[in-house]
């Protein structure tokens, strides 16, 4: 089992954690402000014309409530939710049998919609721009088209690489909605809360350490806070504290600004194997034995974030920054590097 603390994928206790966790209205749903201002209005504006929601897009690193997000709208609007995946739809008939079997008003949630299959995706379409399905009947000459209706129903689609949906499909969805990496002081409040909901015992300091030092990432806090909570039961005085919080990530090799052991092998091996000239991905990824997606996905966000590496025409690049985190002297920068930023 993979037991690392920052990864792209619910484990299987996220997945209990995180259902009892998970906001279920837009009030409860805490930071990520603009996107729930703009999901407020729409749903509102919806609700009051009887409609359902357009479809809506979801965008962003992992972690970061989309799929909180569809099942918020499904309850806002008063429908069920149905949950797939884009790699678990392989065959256009697995997607006709999910948009037969929805009731008017439902929303179906297609997570890593990306990874959708082109077959599949031309039955998405018809679906979402009519509600209808288009059934192909026959063979050869004698085929023939015949179209079914479908209930009028929400897609939510998620993605963490936008950059590789089809211009068709974003093309589909009237409401697009970038997740951003959340605030320091959004994150204290999603510990606050989840703290409460599982009677840990946390003060506002302990639970700032852990805020800052969560990758902007709920997921990820909501991870922290439960191996520290286990740090403190068993090596301290019960309750989540300073020393405490410092000293439990401490023995997760989360250092002070979050980074994890995949970040610094990455800096690592971009100042030291590379001396600072831009590396392509799959040189990163092969440097540090981890996927390139996952780089992509993952663990490149925060450091682009942080200001740590910068992203050039030519390859990724260790910023000033970055070398002094790692106990490094920035190199002198020449003219024409600095133009190549
Ligand atoms: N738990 C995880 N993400 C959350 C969010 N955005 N708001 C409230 N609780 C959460």
């Amino acid at each position: 089992m993979d037991e690392r603390l920052i990864t792209s994928s619910l484990t299987v206790e996220d997945e209990q954690i995180e259902y009892s966790l998970r906001p279920r209205f837009l009030n409860e749903y805490i930071g990520q402000h603009t996107v729930k201002e703009h999901m407020r209005i729409y749903i509102e504006a919806a609700r009051h014309r009887g409609e359902p929601l357009d479809h809506a897009l979801f965008y962003g690193p992992p972690g970061l409530g989309k799929t909180t997000l569809a099942a918020i709208v499904a309850n806002e609007m008063s429908g069920n939710l149905r949950v797939t995946s884009g790699p678990a739809i392989s065959h256009a008939g697995d997607l006709a049998a999910l948009l037969t079997n929805l009731a008017p008003g439902d929303v179906l949630f297609i997570d890593e919609i990306h990874r959708l299959n082109a077959n599949v995706e031309e039955v998405l379409y018809p679906a979402m721009e009519d509600y209808a399905l288009d059934i192909i009947i026959g063979k050869g000459p004698s085929a023939h088209s015949i179209r079914l209706d479908l209930p009028r129903f929400t897609l939510v689609g998620a993605t963490t690489r936008m950059g590789l949906l089809t211009s068709p499909l974003r093309d589909r969805f009237g409401i697009k909605e970038q997740l951003e990496l959340y605030a320091p002081e959004d994150l204290l409040e999603i510990i606050m809360r989840s703290a409460g909901i599982l009677h840990i015992e946390i003060d506002e300091e302990g639970a700032l350490e852990l805020a800052s030092r969560s990758r902007g990432t709920p997921r990820i806090v909501n991870r922290l806070l439960k191996r520290v909570r286990d740090y403190a039961q068993v090596r301290g005085g019960g309750v989540v504290d300073l020393p405490t919080a410092q000293a439990g990530l401490a023995m997760l090799a989360i250092d002070e600004i979050g980074l994890d052991a995949v970040d610094r092998r990455m800096l690592l091996a971009m100042i030291e194997k590379f001396g600072g000239r831009p590396v392509g991905l799959d040189t990163i990824a092969a440097a540090t034995g981890e996927d390139a997606t996952t780089i992509e996905d993952v663990y490149e966000p925060y450091l682009l974030q942080l200001g740590l590496i910068a992203r050039t025409p030519r390859g990724r690049i260790v910023l000033p920054d970055g070398y002094r985190h790692m106990g490094y002297v920035p190199p002198q920068q020449s003219a024409q590097q600095k133009l190549e930023i």
